[in-house]
């Protein structure tokens, strides 16, 4: 039941949230991150998303809306896209008590599915606001994060999503979509956010440097939608960083890399010239150097994998290699000792370096 409560108290706090980011909030000038102070607040206001921008504005001037269930990689707008929709169709008082949002702080076993979830989409609702404006006749859950949903709470959805289709909507959120089981999809209009396109990450960031008065490079801004990889808060939340970093000096290229955790190319290069034609008591100190610069072992990896992609072995010898890759990537998110997943795949691009196709 604590549970149940808890998740009440995230719905309710959603909405003041994006209120904080609104007028009143600068007001006061209570610091806010800027994903949050930047957060799309109408549908209209969401990059790159057409698709989805398309049918949820169909809905907002009066068609039905299905259930719904956004996929994609992280920071491209899949949760500001959903709340911006809701506030739209229901206005801020509303919002609170047609709008359900759970995600995954929330207890959401199999009990919080049959109790709170059922007991939400099964409320009523009238078909107009109190301002008098009419509202759709339904109810929003939103479940946010639903890949990390046990199995058996989302089959415990199926059938309440099914019986309460007349007073309620479903939008499911996830990064996986292969991790919602097939039941729950098929009962959902599928949409894909995109990673964002470089040119519309630019765009954002400029706008947001103009609103906060903060010098840039165009290559500052070039770079930052380069280490993001199409993940919009990334870029942000970088952008702010380096922006308190400089105080008021202009943003520049190198400022980002540093901040950003980037090895830089040459040590990376450096690395790998060693692997091709050095001795392995080079390649240890080199491997050493870069985790106690502090490096992170991913950071290494992937651009080590960029490298590896783009170099002049065959493709044996790269199949070698990525499939060690792909292993060494497991173990570091299984928690494995940095120095030694990097000292292993250095040791096979080596090996697999000194065959001669
Ligand atoms: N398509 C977009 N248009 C405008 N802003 C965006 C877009 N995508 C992301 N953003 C910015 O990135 C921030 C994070 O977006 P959001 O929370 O919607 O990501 P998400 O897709 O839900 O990510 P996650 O999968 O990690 O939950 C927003 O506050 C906004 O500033
Ligand atoms: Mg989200």
């Amino acid at each position: 039941m604590q549970a149940f409560l808890k998740g009440s108290s995230s719905q309710s706090t959603k909405p003041q949230k994006i209120k904080a980011a609104g007028p009143s909030g600068e007001k006061k000038q209570r610091p806010i991150p800027w994903v949050e102070k930047y957060r799309p607040k109408c549908v209209d206001e969401v990059a790159f998303q057409e698709e989805v921008v398309a049918v949820l504005k169909k809905s907002l001037e009066g068609a039905d809306l299905p259930n719904l269930l956004f996929y994609g990689p992280p920071g491209t707008g899949k949760t500001s896209t959903i709340l911006a929709a809701a506030r739209e169709l229901y206005g801020p008082e509303l919002f609170r008590q047609r709008v359900l949002e759970l995600n995954a702080s929330d207890e959401r076993g199999i009990q919080v599915v049959r109790e709170k979830v059922k007991n939400f989409a099964q409320l009523t609702v009238a078909g107009s606001r109190a301002d008098g404006k009419p509202c759709p006749p339904f109810k929003i859950i939103i479940l946010d994060e639903a890949d990390s949903m046990t199995n058996a709470a989302q089959a415990a959805l199926r059938r309440t999503m099914e019986k309460e289709s007349r007073t309620t909507r479903f939008c499911l959120i996830c990064n996986y979509v292969s991790r919602i089981i097939e039941p729950l999809t098929s009962r959902c209009s599928k949409f894909r956010f995109r990673p964002l396109a470089n040119d519309v990450q630019e765009e954002r960031l400029l706008n947001i440097c103009e609103k906060e008065n903060i010098k840039y490079t165009k290559e500052a801004i070039q770079a930052l939608v380069k280490v993001s990889d199409g993940d919009l808060r990334k870029a942000i939340t970088f952008l702010q960083s380096v922006a308190r970093l400089n105080g008021e000096k202009e943003i520049t290229e190198s400022a980002v890399i540093e901040i950003a955790g980037v090895v830089p190319s040459k040590l990376v290069d450096g690395l790998l010239q060693i692997c091709y034609k050095g001795t392995f008591d080079k390649m240890e100190i080199a491997v050493k150097s870069l985790i106690d610069e502090g490096y992170a072992a991913t950071q290494v990896l992937n651009q080590i994998h960029d490298a590896i992609i783009d170099a002049s072995l065959n493709d044996k010898q790269k199949s070698a290699i990525t499939d060690k890759m792909a292993e060494v990537d497991k173990c570091l998110a299984d928690g494995a000792d940095e120095y030694l997943q990097l000292m292993s795949l250095c040791a096979v691009i080596m090996q697999q370096a000194s065959q001669s196709s």
